[in-house]
């Protein structure tokens, strides 16, 4: 198997490494020029792993081709490229429909809109994509899995799941402010609430079934942890995080 990149930045980093780190029988790689620094790293890490000359280039010598440019300048690059019929087109970029991406790199046989994570540097990004397709299938079922919404809208509402990250990460930074603020050393604060959260992340990869169970396991009635969960839905913290997402999918759906 073959796989070119268009665009050599974090997600196209984080799905060579998967793809290439202690994998024997590693796919050939064929990556953009740039960014020269994040292919040069790579193709020093892995023999698998070559940087081409242009971007052209990485049509020339492989099928499958993932597009990993940021959306604004993505139609100028395809623009500048002769796609074949037997080409598959695997975007990584948020929001671009299908039928533009059709356009834009026509005449590729087949095109498929895809969410890579940055945890395919270790084979756990389950990826969704849209539509189903056997070679982009065959890529991220071998970095950490796939889903496949029924509609192409369905991807839109993953992708604005995902836009949450940040939120999240800055909840937990709040929570080891607020501890620094008690007076417990700064990175004893951060180090505790690293681990707490990382554990609670492993309980949710083990846990089966509905989150409310979990989050049910994790409350005493009359407890703090029910205390604190009632203050912030009296706050209305859930339906700003909904009205939030609604704001990232119409943002998704206008491009
Ligand atoms: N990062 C994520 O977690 C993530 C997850 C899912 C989807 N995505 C999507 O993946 C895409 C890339 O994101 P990213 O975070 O990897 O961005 P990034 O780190 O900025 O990488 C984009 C790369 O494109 C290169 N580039 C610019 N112009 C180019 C051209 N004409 N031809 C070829 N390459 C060119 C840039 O090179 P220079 O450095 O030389 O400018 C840069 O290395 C975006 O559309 C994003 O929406 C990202």
């Amino acid at each position: 198997m073959n796989y070119g990149f268009v665009g050599a930045g974090e997600i196209t980093a984080a799905i060579v490494e998967g793809l290439s780190k202690d994998v024997t029988d590693a796919p050939s790689i064929f990556l953009s020029p740039r960014s020269r620094s994040v292919g040069q790293e790579l193709a020093d890490r892995f023999p698998n792993v070559k940087v081409c000359a242009g971007n052209q280039e990485v049509l020339d010598n492989a099928t499958s081709i993932v597009l990993a440019v940021r959306p604004p300048i993505a139609q100028e690059v395809l623009a500048d490229l002769t796609f074949r019929p037997e080409h598959v087109l695997i975007s990584a970029l948020a929001g671009a429909r299908l039928a533009q991406l059709r356009e834009w790199a026509a005449p590729a046989g087949d095109v498929v809109r895809t969410i890579p994570l940055p945890p395919a540097a270790r084979r756990q990004s389950l990826t969704a994509m849209y539509p189903d397709n056997a070679a982009a299938r065959t890529l991220f079922d071998s970095i950490g899995g796939t889903v496949v919404p029924d509609e192409e809208e369905g991807l839109n509402v993953f992708s604005a799941a995902t836009a949450t990250f940040a939120a999240h990460l800055d909840y937990l930074g709040t929570i080891a402010a607020w501890m620094t603020d008690q007076g417990i050393e700064d990175t004893v604060a951060t180090t505790f609430t690293s681990h707490i959260f990382g554990q609670l992340g492993q309980s949710l990869l083990e846990h089966d079934g509905a989150l409310e169970t979990l989050t049910g396991k994790h409350m005493t009635p009359g407890g703090l942890n029910e205390q604190l969960l009632t203050e912030l839905r009296t706050e209305g913290v859930p339906d700003t995080v909904r009205h939030a997402l609604d704001g990232i999918l119409t943002r998704l759906r206008d491009r």
